[in-house]
């Protein structure tokens, strides 16, 4: 079998610790939060990925219309040697881009960036035994925290993908693009998913399945705590709720209390009390216009040089490349 390295940047204790610390963060604020990334343990990536296949949630089929409509397009204007992919969960939508930049022929090193050790290291080993011409370097880390470690042979492109720059608040995005700017050089390249702004109801229902998958998903972060903090959340105490806030233009998932509760979480050496209809914001994921696509990336020190969207409108897909 094909050799993977891994790099491991986060050792348990410090995903524990950043766990910790969030908590005591987001649970004793006015109104409750918890960071999105927390969702994604083993079965929360399990979850996500069957999200990606409900007829609700659009996001996920739409953004593959459009790689494979212009992958071959990617690989030819960007050349890239090594393809960077951060949040990459089981890079599935990726091959995608790998077949492409493979026939291409200039592709030789893949690195799959992810919180998540398990999807990361199933993923990076599926991918390295059916492309062995490619070096497969995964790195487990917070793509917050750990993009100036990236390795590999430039030209890089970086994709991020599914539309999870939405997950991130206006001035953080705006510090993420600033990041990954950063440790590019001068002509290297960004490409960007981004979810569209559209009617509400199409969005509010994208995350609010009937099968109610999103309902589990959110409810996720709960056993996250119960797990790793030996909090004694009941999830099913709390109801899924999936909020459109039109003025900020994001979707906002949050966790509803449905009667008046006291949990216990020792590991944040925490006690925090709900009242019933209280509730934790768990998600915001924001959605996008056009032109407030290329101005964010202009003012993060990229060009536009390709924006396509899928034949209904509803997600788009930028390809920037960095500049002075
Ligand atoms: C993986 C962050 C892009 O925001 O649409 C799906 C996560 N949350 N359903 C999104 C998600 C609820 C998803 N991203």
């Amino acid at each position: 079998m094909t050799e993977v390295d891994l790099d491991v940047h986060r050792s348990a204790e410090d995903i524990t610790a950043a766990l910790r610390a969030d908590v005591r963060e987001g649970l004793s604020a006015d109104q409750k939060w918890l960071p999105s990334k927390w969702f994604y343990d083993a079965r929360g990536s399990e979850l996500f990925d069957e999200i990606t296949e409900l007829p609700e949630y659009y996001p996920t089929r739409s953004e593959r219309q459009i790689l494979r409509r212009e992958a071959a397009e990617i690989a030819t204007v960007t050349g890239a040697h090594t393809l960077v992919e951060l949040g990459s969960g089981s890079s599935e939508k990726t091959r995608v881009l790998l077949d492409a930049l493979g026939e291409h022929g200039t592709l030789k090193t893949f690195v799959p960036l992810d919180v998540s050790e398990s999807a990361l290291s199933e993923a990076s080993n599926a991918i390295a035994a059916d492309y062995p011409a490619l070096a497969v370097h995964g790195v487990v880390g917070d793509f917050t925290e750990h993009l100036g470690l990236l390795p590999g042979q430039q030209p890089r492109l970086v994709a991020f993908l599914g539309g999870t720059i939405g997950n991130f608040l206006p001035a953080e995005r705006a510090r993420f693009l600033r990041s990954v700017r950063d440790v590019l050089t001068d002509g290297e390249w960004l490409l960007l998913g981004t979810d569209l702004v559209k009617d509400p109801n199409t969005l509010v229902r994208a995350y609010d399945d009937a099968a109610g998958v999103t309902a589990e998903f959110n409810r996720n972060v709960l056993r996250v705590l119960n797990a790793r903090l030996g909090a004694d959340f009941d999830p099913a105490a709390f109801e899924h709720v999936s909020h459109w806030d039109a003025g900020a233009e994001w979707i906002e998932m949050r966790l509803r209390a449905r009667t008046d509760m006291r949990v216990r979480i020792p590991g944040a050496d925490l006690e925090v009390t709900f009242a019933a209809g209280e509730h934790v914001r768990t998600e915001i994921s924001a959605k996008f216009r056009p032109e407030g696509v290329r101005a964010e990336l202009a003012e993060a020190g990229f060009g536009l040089e390709r924006w396509w969207t899928d034949s209904g409108g509803r997600f788009g897909v930028s390809l920037a490349r960095a500049r002075r």
